[in-house]
């Protein structure tokens, strides 16, 4: 058990089958206590009965916060902060996508892509920074769309707003680490979630032969990499950005 001292926040942790749900189960299954942020208050509640640590004790809390309101933000990390005593890891993962092509992003599409995807991750590392000392550990959901310009769902406003998530991740890093705060990028390639469900069985098997391993990525393996992120397996590693995607994008 990597994460027993571990105490997180995930946002867009609402959906049992999206990559931030699948973290927080990881994190669980490492001893964690996790707070799920994110829209849809009964869904949470079920999603965070859902996990029970392996020491049996209440290991999750679901707290319905929009990542774009600040004051809500930080009320529900504060409530995470009351549950379980303290803070120690901050994973950014709620977004949205938008497969927009250049000519057509509008002015408030972009302002939305950024308000969420990058404003979002800002929100809460900013209310999550009173409470987090040496050991911290921020991680940030980016995109193989940062590293190629966009992709099969994402506009170039959505890669945008992600490759501004490797930048803002970059300077916390600098910023942060003289405190023993570390923060890094994980850049999923395909996953299978909601946000890609609507492919059909022919177009996922196309997109699994164009992966190097040979199939699509899982949440689970997006979940082990924030693990090691989170964990001291990486301690001395901050200001960096993994690609989490069967080799899909090698460069
Ligand atoms: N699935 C992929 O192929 C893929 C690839 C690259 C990056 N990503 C990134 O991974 C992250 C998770 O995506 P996913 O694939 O699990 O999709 P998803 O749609 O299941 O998850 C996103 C979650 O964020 C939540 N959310 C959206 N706006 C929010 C807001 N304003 N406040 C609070 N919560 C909000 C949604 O309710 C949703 O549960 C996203 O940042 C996405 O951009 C996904």
């Amino acid at each position: 058990m990597l994460l027993t001292e571990c105490v997180a926040v995930v946002s867009g942790a609402d959906n049992a089958k999206g990559i931030g749900f699948a973290i927080a189960r990881a994190f669980v299954a490492h001893g964690a206590r996790v707070g799920l942020i994110g829209l849809g208050q009964r869904e949470l509640a079920g999603l965070s009965d859902s996990l029970v640590g392996p020491d049996r004790a209440e290991a999750a809390i679901g707290i319905e916060a929009d990542v774009t309101d600040p004051p809500a933000v930080a009320s529900a990390v504060d409530r995470v902060v009351a549950r379980f005593g303290r803070l120690t890891t901050v994973v950014a993962n709620a977004g949205i996508v938008e497969g927009t092509a250049l000519a057509d992003v509008t002015p408030s599409a972009l302002a939305r892509m950024v308000e969420v995807n990058l404003g979002g991750g800002l929100n809460l590392v900013q209310a999550a920074l009173p409470h987090l000392g040496p050991g911290g550990s921020i991680v940030t959901i980016g995109s193989i769309a940062a590293q190629q310009g966009g992709g099969l769902r994402g506009g170039p406003h959505y890669a945008a707003s992600k490759g501004a998530v490797v930048s803002l991740t970059r300077a916390m890093a600098r910023e942060l680490g003289p405190r023993g705060i570390r923060a890094n990028t994980i850049h999923p390639g395909i996953v299978r979630t909601p946000m890609t469900e609507d492919a059909s069985p022919e177009l996922e098997a196309r997109q699994a032969r164009g992966v190097p391993l040979g199939r699509l990525g899982e949440p689970d393996d997006i979940a082990g990499a924030a693990v090691f992120f989170a964990s001291g397996l990486s301690r001395y590693t901050t200001g960096t950005d993994l690609a989490v995607n069967g080799g899909l994008y090698i460069g």
